[in-house]
């Protein structure tokens, strides 16, 4: 019987069939192949770094959550050492699952089966009668720990990946970490979740979510119309081009950003006419979303002058973290008419070729006034995930794609083409590193992101 390793074999040349270097087309039947999906299970979430959610939400030693890496389950915990580990949720006895809550506190968990029980670190504490030793005797109590992934921290983001040999997170990140330390990494005290995530079932391929997220700034033109028509976005006289493809769109290593200047989107901003203030006066009047002007000083002890004024003029505000991350740091406009912020992560969760969990952190920083979260926490609502104005717009084409891929004679001879390029075009003085593609955002990055993937595919 072919093993699954056999099949990555036999799919690698298919991904070629799959994947148009030189057209730069993707046959749609990428969104619903069934042999596709098994590889990207173990290349993909086999190996690469998996965000599995924030520091923040398990404060606490014995503080769990219950997380997915593909299809995979594991356990994120804090120990009474205060470091996290991620635990696979298997009972090393006969693999029930050892943590049936999906959140908790306990330094035991217990399996409900035959109850060996295991550490919030994994190890395996020991099986009931120890006189009889329940365990047995060909295995060492050490060897039956639940099986550990490697852990990373990053902006109190935790990441985790099963390859004990993968590149630092640091690595994998690369150029993008310049951009993404704006966001992650600029306080004394950093982020905070606000509230456990929002978490929805949609009937979609995970790759048409994680591939938008990969800089599509075009779509934003047609499917967020609304916006403009409401006057949210842009100028109302324009033609919205400027005010939601216009920016500088970056990625490195499948990552992938879009630094937009506020005046250029938001109608409200427009009147303040900040784009002729120097970037000092700037961030006094609009700090970047999620920033008070009290907290401004703790920016300059966190980032270079590069990164502040980058972060005053153009902040990065929307973009994804390879393989199937979003993020929003947006300037957010409050239903009062003044200006607020969202600051906002999503995880395209694979549950099959067909359907993703889709989760919604939200966060404020943890050093802003508690009326300030407040506010966010409602803008953010507003905003994004199953309750936002714009996810709601995104979420609309997602299930369509999946569904046209299903179809024979779709999914033979329709291709997504990611043909209308701008090309690498640095501006001058630019202070980041990474391709930078400034100007009308076209279809780079995302192409950029194909790369990656079939990159990790055929590794
Ligand atoms: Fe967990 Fe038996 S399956 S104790
Ligand atoms: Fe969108």
């Amino acid at each position: 019987m072919a093993s699954t390793s056999d099949s990555v074999i036999a799919s690698s040349g298919q991904l070629d069939e799959l994947i148009n270097m030189d057209r730069k087309e993707v046959s749609l039947r990428a969104l619903s192949d069934k042999s596709l999906y098994e590889l990207e299970l173990e290349q993909l979430f086999g190996k690469a770094w998996n965000l599995l959610g924030h520091e923040s939400e398990i404060p606490n030693a014995g503080d769990y959550v219950v997380r997915p890496i593909g299809e995979d389950q594991v356990i994120v915990a804090r120990d009474r050492d205060d470091n996290i580990y991620v635990s696979l949720n298997v009972c090393e006895h006969r693999g029930m699952r050892v943590a049936l809550a999906e959140q908790g506190n306990s330094l035991v968990h217990r399996c409900i089966y035959h109850g060996w029980a295991y550490k919030p670190n994994g190890d395996f504490i020991g099986a009931p009668v120890p006189r009889a030793k329940m365990h047995g005797d060909i295995c060492e109590k050490a060897e039956l720990g639940l099986k550990q992934a490697k852990v990373a921290l990053y902006g109190g983001l935790i990441f985790a990946t099963w390859d004990q040999d993968s590149p630092s997170l640091e690595e994998f990140l690369g150029d993008a970490k310049f951009y993404f330390d704006m966001l992650f990494n600029r306080t004394d005290k950093g982020l905070e979740v606000l509230g456990p995530p929002q978490r929805a079932r949609v009937h979609t391929n995970w790759k048409a979510p994680a591939e938008q997220s990969a800089g599509d700034g075009f779509h934003t033109l047609t499917l967020h119309r609304s916006m403009l028509e409401l006057g949210v976005l842009g100028d109302p006289d324009g033609d919205g081009s400027e005010a939601t493809m216009e920016g500088i769109n970056v990625c490195a290593n499948g990552h992938a950003l879009r630094c937009i200047p506020a005046e250029q989107s938001f109608a409200m901003v427009k009147d303040m006419d900040i784009s002729k203030m120097g970037y000092e006066e700037r961030l006094a009047i609009l700090p970047p979303p999620g920033i008070t002007p009290e907290l401004l000083v703790e920016l300059k002890k966190h980032m270079s002058e590069d990164q502040i004024r980058l972060l005053a003029e153009a902040p990065p505000q929307v973009g994804g973290m390879f393989p199937n991350i979003g993020f929003l740091f947006l300037y957010a406009p409050a239903p009062d008419g003044t200006m607020s912020s969202c600051l906002a992560l999503h995880l395209f969760s694979p549950k099959g070729p067909e359907e993703i969990e889709f989760w919604t952190w939200l966060f404020a920083e943890k050093d802003a006034p508690a009326e300030m979260k407040e506010k966010m926490l409602r803008s953010s609502v507003n905003a994004v995930g199953t309750t936002g104005l714009y996810e709601q717009d995104d979420a609309e084409t997602w299930p369509h794609m999946l569904k046209s891929s299903k179809g024979v004679h779709a999914r033979r001879n329709v291709t997504m083409k990611y043909q209308a390029l701008l090309g690498e075009n640095k501006p001058e003085g630019w202070p980041g590193g990474g391709k930078v593609f400034a100007g009308l955002g076209k279809d780079d990055t995302q192409w950029e992101w194909w790369c990656e993937y079939h990159k990790w595919m055929t590794r």
